[in-house]
């Protein structure tokens, strides 16, 4: 068998993240063999016999969630399932581990679906949740915990969380670990390979990075853990559908292209928030000074495109939303296009008034950088 150019020790060294995302999952065949990966298979599966081989009925398997889930566990460091969306693969986590009784440490600041889940569905069964920030980890609380439950960078205070001292201490002390790696995607941050025996994402978001598509995916250190998280979606039928699968495949090949020109985006428009006498605090968890920047520039591989900002009230914010002509108000980010939105519209996270989301996508620096100044002028003026 020829090396995996994937292992860090292989012959040549690691590969850089271009050449890994370009890579990921492709098939290796001779002459007449397709280049790139996953042909969609949307049929259903003969089978005359006894059960024999990979591919019998399309809710437990198929060929294209195979070449999907192999690219995946290469670049996490583990085993990959697919899923659905984010939050089918964030409820595969907690409800394969949990059990009444069991005892959940989740960060307060994590995405409000998440924690309504929490707060709702699994409460009514008897878990006990306990909203935390990083510092209540106290020893007591993991000695209680079956598993903590972190996101970071957050979405959408964009703090981010010591993952291997927290993985550390939650080990020694019986607990399991999750990690939501939705913001910083597989290239940003690897989980597993900090400590956590978890690694979840909503795939919809920057890992796809073109707002068409709603995927998620988990990914395991342990192949038990992998195995009962697939076993929880084949038996409640939360699985991807095939035609997104290749879609997602196909734009993984551009992460790291779109991940450098986000991040560069974003480090340029927080500069210019900071000198701008509008905007009060700016997150950006890659620039010198932010609370999260020493933690940030240690843990992760590389910048991300999201910037969070606060302006005076809502209706600031709104007019600085309303005045913008290239970037787009959505509540999704990650993308290719930049959207900002006033998070506290929604109600459930625990921000200001005038906060903005501000997701940078892969237009031209000056483009982004001239309307968010002609949308701040107009708001202020
Ligand atoms: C951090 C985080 N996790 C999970 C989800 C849920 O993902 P999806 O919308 O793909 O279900 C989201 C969605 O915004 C998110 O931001």
């Amino acid at each position: 068998m020829s090396p995996d150019p994937f292992r860090d020790d292989a012959p040549g060294g690691a590969l850089g993240d271009g050449t890994r995302v370009v890579h990921a999952g492709s098939p290796v065949g001779g002459d007449g063999t397709p280049l790139v990966a996953s042909p969609v298979f949307a049929s259903t599966y003969r089978l005359s016999g006894p059960p024999s081989g990979p591919y019998q009925y399309g809710r437990q398997t198929n060929p294209t969630w195979t070449t999907w889930e192999a690219a995946l566990g290469q670049l996490e460091g583990g085993e990959a399932v697919a899923f659905a969306s984010g939050i089918a693969a964030v409820s595969a986590v907690l409800l394969s581990v949990l059990k009444p009784g069991d005892v959940l440490a989740m960060s307060g600041h994590c995405y409000y679906t998440t924690r309504a889940l929490a707060r709702g569905l699994l409460t009514d069964l008897g878990i006990v949740v306990r909203f935390v920030d990083d510092s209540d980890l106290t020893d007591d609380l993991l000695d209680a915990a079956t598993l903590v439950w972190l996101e970071s960078p957050s979405n959408p205070q964009l703090d981010v969380s010591d993952i291997a001292a927290i993985a550390a201490r939650s080990h020694e002390r019986g607990a399991l670990v999750a990690v939501d790696n939705t913001t910083a995607t597989v290239l940003g941050q690897q989980p597993l390979l900090l400590g956590a025996d978890y690694s979840i994402a909503s795939d919809t978001k920057a890992l796809t990075g073109h707002s068409d598509l709603v995927l998620g995916h988990v990914a395991c250190r342990d192949p038990d853990a992998a195995a009962a998280v697939r076993a929880w979606r084949g038996n409640t039928g939360a699985v991807p559908g095939v035609f997104e699968t290749w879609l997602a495949q196909r734009s993984l090949m551009t992460l790291d292209l779109r991940l450098a020109r986000q991040a560069a985006n974003a480090s340029a428009l927080a500069d210019l928030l900071v000198a701008h006498q509008a905007v009060g605090v700016v997150r950006y968890p890659w620039m010198p000074g932010d609370p999260s920047y020493s933690v940030a520039v240690r843990q992760m591989r590389r910048a991300g495109g999201l910037v969070s900002f606060v302006l005076a009230d809502a209706e600031a914010a709104e007019r600085f939303l309303a005045a913008l002509r290239i970037v787009v108000v959505a509540t999704s980010f990650g993308g290719m296009h930049s959207t900002a939105e006033r998070r506290a519209r929604w109600g459930g996270d625990d921000v200001p008034a005038g906060f903005i989301r501000f997701s940078c996508g892969c237009e031209d620096a000056a483009d982004l950088l001239a309307d968010v100044s002609q949308a701040l002028d107009a708001a202020f003026s």
